[in-house]
């Protein structure tokens, strides 16, 4: 093939493929119409459930939160599973979230938010999403950022007046953020 019509293809593909873009909402709806399923989500739909966080602090939702605010919701809401002292409770199938810090790649590794995750707001989107694990969604996220941060002081990785959020909570180091090999593609997963 010679250069010039390998242009114009390329040209036509990266046309078609913006139009499509541009015309997503309308495909949707006339999928729904053509095969009789599904719909074109509304703003609220897809806004309740694109609630992901970012390690570089993009998708924080405002709010904030203490860990005094998050002890209360803490023992309330998280300890009858997790333990009173964040070491779960037998038969639970609830994770330890705090300790074995130091202990990975050691025969004695112990994961843990405090000992393993290398980014805080794994801590607040997995919350969000997740927990308690009974009623996922049910914590607003001033509730969140105030428990997220009952974790990290227990954790001892933030001071106990401190007060997270977006602001604060993307810039905490935690403790094991070296301890991952970066993914060598190109712009996957390109926090950093
Ligand atoms: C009814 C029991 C229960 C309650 C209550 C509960 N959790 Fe959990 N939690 C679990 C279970 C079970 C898992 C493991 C889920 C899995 O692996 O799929 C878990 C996992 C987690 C994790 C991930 C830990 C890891 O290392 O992977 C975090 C963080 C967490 N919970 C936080 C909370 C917080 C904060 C609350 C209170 C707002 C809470 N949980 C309330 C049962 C509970």
């Amino acid at each position: 093939m010679t250069k010039k019509p390998f242009t114009r293809v390329s040209m036509h593909t990266a046309l078609s493929v913006s139009v499509l873009l541009a015309s997503g909402a309308f495909a949707a709806t006339a999928n729904a119409e053509k095969f009789g399923f599904g719909t074109t989500p509304t703003a609220e739909e897809i806004a309740a459930i694109n609630i992901d966080v970012m390690p570089d602090g993009r998708g924080y939702p405002s709010g904030s939160g203490t860990v005094a605010q998050g002890k209360e919701i803490y023992t309330q809401q998280c300890a009858s599973c997790h333990g009173d002292d964040m070491q779960s409770v037998k038969g639970t199938g609830a994770d330890a979230l705090i300790g074995g810090r130091g202990s990975i790649g050691t025969e004695k590794t112990k994961k843990t938010v405090e000992s393993y995750w290398p980014y805080a707001s794994t801590l607040f989107d997995y919350i969000k999403r997740a927990m308690p694990f009974t009623a996922p969604g049910s914590l607003t996220n001033d509730e969140i950022y105030a428990v997220s941060a009952y974790i990290l002081h227990k954790g001892n990785i933030i001071d106990a007046d401190a007060t997270m959020n977006a602001e604060t909570m993307s810039k905490v180091e935690m403790p094991n953020k070296d301890g991952f090999i970066p993914d060598p593609r190109p712009d996957v997963f390109n926090y950093r």
